[in-house]
């Protein structure tokens, strides 16, 4: 029985969940998968009337009682300070040490790709992104804060443990795909934190004889990823380069309304969200995209063994997008919940 928790969250997130949600039921029907899903109240709704962001007794829940998360987006313009999306988002990553973030980047249809002459076949890679380290701890501080003698200090921090279980990752994730490992870095510029991702590499490359390991600054990975999109299989980087170049690379392929993403403890922890936001300017309209969101579930799928229910969950938002069945946001005219619907259809028809 896979036993799915669903954190809808704010804005679009309802609604878009609302058709993932749609889209498990069709493929667990049509490919007689075992599930249950029990949808959790966090949000800023919740926060506004009680003041919870990620209590406790809801956190040990999520933690104890289900395989996999699947999330919507976290903020609301009346929670200004975005407590709440901090502690649920940032809260879960790190109290489950989701440590992998991927996300897969493929292009479906050339109309939305930016490059000139580039099409499917060139652009299919998965970033896979470190997810607890480098500058985003928080480690850090000010001294003389606001005067012309401030000075201000964020911390990278690069551990061994968290360079190599990354790495061990991607080169089995290359394994199951064109077996390229790309390693994006500033070993340059950034001696010691970097230096420790190429030493990394050097020790868990050799275990994994039939990948291929590269190296590319990031800069030159930039530059490179419009150049050379063909040249990417699985690009592994820190947070803040992974930050960096998973934006890039899904601009590429058409941005928010196409890009999925999991955040994963192999083994132990699963969390799957569409990349974007709330979109607080979109609510209620219809026009929220679900793709991306259904996307993430076709990830869960595939991660948990339900591999043609993922190729169907895929396949149909490959057809939504070469018929424009869309919402305007990728050029249809359908809404919300017509392109769950169509997705739904495809499905149970696989
Ligand atoms: N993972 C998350 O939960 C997450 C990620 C990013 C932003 N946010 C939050 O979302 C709120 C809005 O942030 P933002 O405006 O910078 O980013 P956003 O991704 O919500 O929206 C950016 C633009 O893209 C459009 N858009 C986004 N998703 C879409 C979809 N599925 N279909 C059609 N159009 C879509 C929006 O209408 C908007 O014009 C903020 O509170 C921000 O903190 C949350």
């Amino acid at each position: 029985m896979l036993r799915i928790a669903l954190l809808p969250g704010d804005g679009i997130g309802p609604e878009v969940i609302e058709e993932a949600k749609n889209v498990l039921a069709a493929a667990a029907d049509r490919f007689s998968i075992q599930w249950q899903s029990e949808t959790l109240d966090l949000g800023a709704d919740r926060y506004l009337r009680t003041g919870d962001t990620l209590p406790q007794a809801d956190f040990d829940h999520l933690r104890d009682d289900f395989d996999a998360i699947v999330v919507g987006a976290f903020g609301d313009p009346r929670v200004p300070t975005n407590i709440h999306a901090k502690d649920i988002l940032l809260g879960l990553r790190q109290r489950l040490d989701l440590y992998v973030n991927l996300r897969p980047v493929r292009l479906l249809d050339t109309r939305f790709c930016p490059l000139k002459d580039r099409g499917p076949a060139d652009i299919d890679m998965a970033i896979v992104r470190e997810n607890t380290e480098s500058v985003y701890t928080g480690i850090g501080g000010h001294l003389r804060k606001d005067t012309p003698h401030e000075v201000a200090q964020s911390i990278m921090i690069s551990t061994r443990m968290a360079c190599d279980r990354l790495l061990h990752y991607a080169f089995q994730l290359a394994g199951q795909r064109r077996k390229i490992v790309t390693l994006c870095d500033k070993a340059n510029a950034i001696p010691h934190a970097h230096g420790l991702w190429r030493r990394s590499l050097a020790a868990v490359a050799p275990q994994y004889p039939d990948i291929e390991a590269r190296t590319l600054y990031s800069d030159v990975a930039a530059m490179r990823m419009v150049t050379h999109p063909q040249e990417f299989d699985v690009v592994v980087g820190d947070n803040l380069m992974g930050d960096m170049l998973s934006d890039l690379a899904a601009a590429l392929v058409g941005g928010l309304g196409l890009a999925p993403s999991a955040s994963l403890h192999p083994g132990s922890a699963a969390l799957y969200e569409p990349v974007h936001g709330s979109a607080p300017d979109i609510v209620g309209t219809g026009k929220a995209n679900p793709l991306a969101a259904i996307m993430s579930v076709a990830m869960l799928l595939r991660d948990f063994g339900h591999t043609a229910a993922a190729n169907a969950v895929d396949a149909a938002c490959e057809n939504a997008v070469m018929s424009g069945s869309t919402t305007p946001d990728l050029g249809g005219n359908l809404a919300t919940a017509e392109v769950g619907a169509y997705i739904c259809a495809q499905v149970a028809a696989a």
